[in-house]
């Protein structure tokens, strides 16, 4: 067995068996704890409470037992120290750049993100007297370009919603901590997991998550996750979640995630292998001018990926030949997959960025980050990959060129 796979059953162990809270009754199954506050046995208790003096619950916008449970499960399977969740992952992004940026300061991010996260960067932050270099993080000179005395934040997503654009993370984190080791590199990792990718093992020191997406990996909740050292989390806790976001994640929601999570290395293993089929179904396809999927040999990051990542994900774009109008024929046609935004969820999900989850960007900045109207992106779920195969067959069948 190779070291690698050694690893992936302990991930898998780790998934079960990560962190167990021990309760009064013995429940084997972490219990969900429905309480907005805890109560004190004195004033004194209560005071030593707030001073961080004594462990201990004083209200669920700042821990949680179900909660925590899962946070410690997460902070294990990301070779963490410490973790939170999110009530999405907006809130966890948000309440992490809230954390550490600052009036004055500036941050460095991928041209290529998730919509709501280039929105927030673009449009909002920016009121808050932050400036935000965009560029590509795959081009080092660019990034040795961008820092200097303000730079705080480097901020990517690797593989990138929706091109699957690579980015090196080792090499990202050495150039921006070599130039001021105070920087925080956060890498969002929704798209892997931390089965496929562990960026804090590469680097990186903040990671960052939609738990909404494989995570939680069934299409039922909203979550996010961030991932980093104790002392990162603590204060992302108590600036970002408790004060400027109070994005917090209910006990429900935290029990939820953590029932979905226990599958998350069978679910990934099914994703990956049904991706690949697709990938090459797509990729031999006529209507089809490019397929993005890093575990294609000819994907330009498929180095890297093959470095950096397990295996290569379950996350799929392509470039219908004709454009806007003929992407539209195949995501209006499919019968299997679902029409829908989002991703990771059991069923094949279909949506064209340009018009729904990056509609955010205007047509200059869609370009910019590569994003025609032509772009199809794809969330391979878990049916039998031969139906999703057909269905995509069909769909394409009906363009005309
Ligand atoms: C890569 C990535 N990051 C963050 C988010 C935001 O997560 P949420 O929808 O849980 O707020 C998304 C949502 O699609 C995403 O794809």
């Amino acid at each position: 067995m190779s070291d690698n796979a050694k690893k992936m059953d302990r991930f898998t162990t780790e998934l079960l068996h990560g962190s167990r809270l021990k309760d009064q009754y013995g429940a084997h199954v972490t219990p969900i704890y429905n309480t907005s506050t805890f109560v004190f046995d004195s004033t004194e208790q209560g005071a030593a409470r707030f001073a961080l003096e004594e462990p201990g619950y004083i209200y669920t916008r700042v821990g949680n037992p179900t909660t925590n449970e899962l946070e410690q499960t997460l902070a294990k399977l990301e070779g963490g120290e410490a973790a939170i969740v999110a009530s999405s992952g907006m809130g966890a992004i948000t309440a992490t750049i809230w954390t550490y940026i600052s009036a004055g300061e500036e941050i460095i991010a991928d041209k290529t993100l998730y919509g709501c996260t280039f929105e927030f960067l673009t449009h909002h932050i920016s009121r808050f007297g932050v400036k935000v270099h965009f560029i590509d993080m795959t081009d080092e000179e660019a990034l040795r370009n961008a820092l200097n005395e303000k730079t705080r934040i480097v901020y990517l997503e690797t593989p990138a919603n929706p091109t699957l654009k690579i980015t090196d993370i080792a090499k990202t984190a050495e150039i921006a901590h070599s130039f001021n080791p105070e920087i925080k590199v956060i890498c969002d990792n929704t798209f892997c997991t931390p089965y496929i990718q562990r960026p804090l093992e590469l680097g990186a020191d903040i990671v960052v998550h939609s738990a909404t997406k494989y995570l939680n990996g069934h299409g039922d909740l909203l979550a996010g996750a961030i991932i980093s050292d104790a002392e990162t989390i603590g204060n992302i806790l108590l600036v970002g979640i408790k004060v400027m976001t109070g994005a917090v994640l209910a006990p429900n929601e935290s029990y939820l995630l953590m029932r979905g999570l226990k599958t998350l290395a069978v679910r990934m293993d099914r994703h990956c292998s049904n991706a690949m089929k697709v990938a090459e179904f797509l990729n031999s396809h006529e209507k089809i001018e490019t397929v993005y999927f890093p575990g294609l040999a000819d994907h330009p990051g498929h180095d890297i990926a093959e470095k950096q990542m397990s295996s290569f994900g379950a996350m799929i774009s392509f470039i219908v030949k004709g454009g806007r109008k003929n992407a539209a024929v195949v995501a209006d046609s499919v019968k299997i997959a679902a029409l829908a935004v989002s991703l990771g969820s059991p069923e094949t999900l279909i949506e064209h960025p340009a018009s729904m989850t990056h509609s955010t960007y205007n047509d200059e900045e869609l370009l910019e980050a590569g994003i025609p109207g032509g772009l199809v992106r794809l969330s391979v779920g878990l049916e039998d990959p031969e139906d999703i195969i057909s269905d995509l067959a069909q769909a394409l069948d009906k363009v005309e060129l």
